[in-house]
């Protein structure tokens, strides 16, 4: 029997429609930041369903057309199906096609991954902050500035940046303005920068480590002598902490001496108090996956200390032996009704802007929250052995 030409055209490009949006919306999904910006996202989460089930529209035309035979629907599948494939095909090709590609910042003075940060008469100094959000209008400039300017004062041995340094990280004037103010105010300060939420947003991945990184992994381990920082690319919840990072993170530890000092860093912090996420319909603080998938790491491997930012407050919590410090306070806007608790938590500021400051030495590691003013706000001692 010969199929009408009508009806092979309804049942090629259905088919073709089906696929395309199937493979369209998966690797919107798989895009850097994507998973996380759907989960904290509910408006985004329901556009993003939405047109993932835009395939069923096909599907449906193309049941009818084989059940009723119908002429005028097998030219409606087709029509539609086609509009769809070129609606796809248009706007991912478009997507697909953005420049993601950016220059080093060579006037900044980034330290490689690699690189062995000397201890200084058995003593190490590092500044801590995170959510500097260059390029949104709500940031507070002035005390970005005076925190740098504070920092480039200080004898500080690295100057670690948490992430979120832009609004929206597709956006290359974002960085322009981040690296002209980090290298007219940190001169020659030694800096490593590592990635947030905003900063990977929708595939952006790849201009931040042409900036900042080295062609190097958004995870890896920092050694000075006995102390190592292990980076975490982990920008929003534990969606981010796939297998192979887990598998890394584990194996690393059990390869360090447990009398060494081990503090851990990445984007998002990992304990903490929060507010009401009316975006996300649920409380931004203690997310319960990311709380299972590293504490119980951090316990086993005697980890000292976490340092996350992704709050824009500053908090210290403890659980099991192991401290967590959160500062998201380089500028962007402070976080306000701090209405969920962290049973976790010992001390927080949502007042102030500032940054941690970290001095190891001796076996123990001392830390001040300093505010954009120079003022410590908390002192905290930890035994790291
Ligand atoms: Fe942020
Ligand atoms: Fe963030």
């Amino acid at each position: 029997m010969r199929y009408p030409r009508s009806k092979t055209n309804a049942v090629v490009f259905s088919l073709a429609a089906i696929i395309v949006i199937l493979l369209s919306s998966f690797w919107l999904y798989r895009l850097s930041g994507v998973s996380g910006l759907l989960a904290w996202n509910k408006d985004y989460k329901a556009i993003f369903i939405g047109f993932a089930c835009l395939s069923g529209l096909p599907l449906i035309l193309l049941l009818l057309c084989l059940i009723f035979r119908s002429r005028a629907l097998n030219r409606a599948a087709t029509f539609l199906s086609c509009c769809l494939i070129i609606i796809c095909i248009a706007g991912f090709g478009a997507l697909y096609l953005i420049d993601h590609s950016g220059s080093h910042a060579d006037s900044l003075n980034l330290i490689k991954a690699s690189e062995t940060l000397p201890i200084r008469d058995g003593r190490l100094h590092v500044a801590f902050s995170g959510d500097p959000h260059w390029g949104a209008g709500a940031s507070n400039t002035e005390a970005r500035a005076k925190i740098l300017d504070a920092m480039a004062q200080e004898d500080y041995d690295l100057v670690f940046m948490l992430g979120d340094i832009s609004e929206i990280g597709t956006v290359k004037s974002n960085y322009d303005e981040a690296v002209s103010e980090l290298s007219q105010r940190l001169g020659d300060q030694k800096l490593r920068v590592i990635a947030g939420n905003h900063d990977a947003i929708a595939g952006a991945l790849p201009l931040f480590s042409d900036i900042f990184m080295e062609d190097e992994s958004f995870f890896y381990c920092m050694d000075a002598g006995t102390v190592h920082f292990i980076v975490l690319n982990v920008l929003w919840d534990e969606k981010d902490f796939k297998s192979d990072q887990k598998a890394w993170l584990e194996k690393t530890l059990a390869s360090i001496d447990r009398k060494d000092t081990v503090i851990v860093l990445s984007h998002s912090y990992v304990l903490g108090s929060g507010y009401w996420d009316e975006a996300a319909g649920r409380y931004w603080g203690d997310v319960p996956g990311i709380v299972e998938a590293l504490c119980p790491i951090f316990e086993a491997y005697d980890v000292d200390l976490h340092i996350g930012a992704h709050n824009h407050f500053m908090e210290l919590c403890q659980k099991a032996g192991v401290d967590y410090a959160t500062v998201g306070t380089m500028g962007g806007k402070l976080d306000e009704n701090l209405v969920y608790e962290s049973p976790y938590s010992t001390w927080k500021d949502n007042a102030h802007f500032g940054w941690l400051d970290v001095t190891i030495e001796k076996g123990s590691i001392s830390l001040e929250f300093i505010d954009e003013d120079g003022n410590v706000l908390k002192s905290h001692s930890i035994k790291a052995d």
